[in-house]
């Protein structure tokens, strides 16, 4: 790995309320260590941001929104805005999901709308990319992340995006237990990291972090951290008992 710091980042998802997160959040702030190596955020549901900044505010621990609408304020009903988030304790946003490509009709352009109003709000965004099965069966998986990073990122410049993170999360491996072998993670971080030195320069690529996804446990997440373009986890499942997100911290 190169001078960058490692992030392990774990996604709530649909789970926890107020009260099982911010008992989460005092075993994590009590377990992970100040001055770690490894950077650490957690990404609760909108309903215990505040509560579970509040645990952490004082721990090394980074507190992340799972998503976010890119209008500032207005008659968006069930919507909420990076100002809101921010006013919580928010330093991160992930954004374009695949559940959220999947379920909820987001597309690389409200994707990239979406990266915008982060920026804007100095909310770092962790933008997630990935290809289904029948796209890596079909040998698309390149062109699924080059339309993905790229029509995510339109319009933009390399001095926006300093504290810009990617996931690579291959959907075939979110919750199921596959996940992408060493090789197959390197070669589309790889791929990623490629893509954005072309389109913003050497600097940016060279600094960019970018997180593996896709079922990582306490078992994988060493050998996926060997490999060159690995920056970090994105972690669903295993991030939900502070133990064994604990144990992935300290790989
Ligand atoms: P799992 O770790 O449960 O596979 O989820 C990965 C993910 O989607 C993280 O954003």
């Amino acid at each position: 790995m190169s001078g960058r710091r490692p992030l392990i980042a774990g996604n709530w998802k649909m789970h926890k309320t107020c009260d099982e997160a911010v008992k989460t959040a005092q075993t994590l702030a009590r377990s992970i260590p100040p001055a770690g190596d490894t950077e650490v955020m957690i990404a609760p549901p909108f309903t215990a941001l505040a509560q579970v900044f509040d645990v952490i505010k004082n721990s090394p621990i980074e507190l992340g929104a799972q998503n976010l609408h890119w209008k500032n304020q207005g008659a968006y009903t069930g919507e909420i805005s990076a100002a809101m988030l921010k006013s919580t304790g928010c330093g991160y946003a992930i954004i374009g999901h695949s559940e959220r490509r999947q379920f909820f009709g987001e597309t690389d352009a409200t994707v990239n709308l979406r990266i915008k109003a982060a920026i804007a709000h100095s909310l770092n965004p962790v933008l997630c990319v990935g290809e289904t099965e029948e796209e890596r069966d079909a040998e698309a998986t390149f062109k699924i992340l080059d339309r993905q990073v790229n029509k995510g990122l339109e319009g933009l410049v390399a001095d926006q995006l300093p504290d810009l993170v990617i996931a690579y999360e291959p959907v075939w491996a979110i919750g199921t237990g596959k996940t992408a072998t060493i090789d197959q993670a390197q070669e589309a971080h790889w791929f990623i990291r490629s893509l954005v030195e072309k389109r913003f320069g050497n600097p940016l690529a060279n600094c960019l972090r970018i997180l593996y996804g896709g079922s990582v446990k306490p078992n994988n997440i060493s050998d996926l951290m060997t490999m060159a373009d690995v920056d970090g986890a994105l972690v669903g499942g295993a991030s939900l008992e502070a133990e064994t997100f604990i144990q992935i911290v300290s790989y």
